[in-house]
């Protein structure tokens, strides 16, 4: 699970992070039994309820000053996917993307109010728009000048999961940019740039600025590395140094990003290029392992 790349936090935002983080891979651990689907849900809903990162409750504002959030989910078996744009009417949009997951071949992805209207079908809890802003959040806001993805200590929150009977699952959210354009979409909820999922190679999930991750489509890039006969380790560095070679206007420079990327025969990866990015693993028998640089 990643609780984000960003900027090196201060004292206290590290241990929030950090509690947060690590709470997140008790949750998604906890219900690995039910399958990585249930496990990447887990993680990803217990971040969004957290108020100190940048998904759901904690998100950052756009220019207009809204939250808006998107999120999206994959398993690999089939390829399913779903993913919501825009949200502005509950703190759990990833619990959306995974219910038009289920939905059959068409409606997979679906933004604003049209998204807002699935929150009762996929069980997901009803808030007002406002109730996703935090003072915190605000004070970014009205401190910032322009899009900043530096005005946030960290971007986006995600999980991936390999389950016993080897299904890989991905899960995302985020608030965004903050300060993006009102109506502006990330690469979290975008299969191939923010998430993927496909078996028998694995599941990765990104954090960055998106619109770099959505040039290179970066997860996707990631995971069919391992088809390539990449380990799992240079699968991750090559797919974050090909983002870091392209800016997020087109230019050359780095763009801080990362991800995390498991694979079907059990191995992982954490690769970023941003100063820091606080993330955590776990497996069956061996300690949960929780850091802020890789
Ligand atoms: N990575 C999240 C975004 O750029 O929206």
């Amino acid at each position: 699970v990643h609780g984000g790349a960003g900027t090196v936090p201060s004292a206290r935002q590290r241990t929030e992070h950090a509690g947060a983080v690590r709470a997140a891979l008790r949750c998604g651990f906890a219900a690995l039994d039910r399958g990585a689907d249930a496990a990447v849900i887990a993680a990803v809903t217990s971040m969004e309820e957290a108020a100190v990162l940048n998904a759901g409750r904690g998100a950052t504002l756009d220019a207009a000053g809204r939250v808006t959030l998107d999120a999206g989910f994959m398993e690999g078996a089939a390829l399913r996917f779903g993913a919501v744009g825009c949200v502005t009417r509950t703190v759990t949009p990833v619990v959306l993307a995974q219910g038009l997951s289920t939905e059959g071949e068409f409606g997979c992805f679906v933004v604003g109010p049209h998204a807002d209207a699935l929150v009762e079908r996929f069980g997901a809890a009803r808030c007002e728009p406002e109730d996703l802003v935090t003072p915190r959040a605000l004070r970014t806001w009205q401190r910032r000048t322009r899009p900043d993805r530096a005005a946030h200590a960290a971007d986006t929150v995600g999980a991936v999961a390999l389950d016993r009977n080897g299904r890989v699952a991905a899960a995302v959210s985020t608030g965004g940019l903050s300060g993006k354009p009102p109506g502006r979409v990330g690469d979290s909820a975008i299969a191939g740039a923010g998430f993927w999922a496909e078996a028998p190679l694995g599941a990765c999930v990104t954090t960055g600025i998106g619109e770099a991750m959505l040039r290179e489509g970066t997860a996707r890039r990631c995971v069919r590395l391992l088809a390539e006969g990449l380990t799992p380790a240079r699968a991750a560095a090559e797919a974050v140094a090909e983002v870091s070679r392209v800016s997020a206007d087109g230019a050359s420079a780095v763009t801080p990003c990362g991800l995390i990327l498991v694979t079907c025969d059990g191995g992982f990866a954490i690769a970023h290029t941003s100063p820091v990015m606080i993330a955590a693993y776990a497996s069956p028998g061996r300690r949960a392992v929780v850091r802020s640089r890789w």
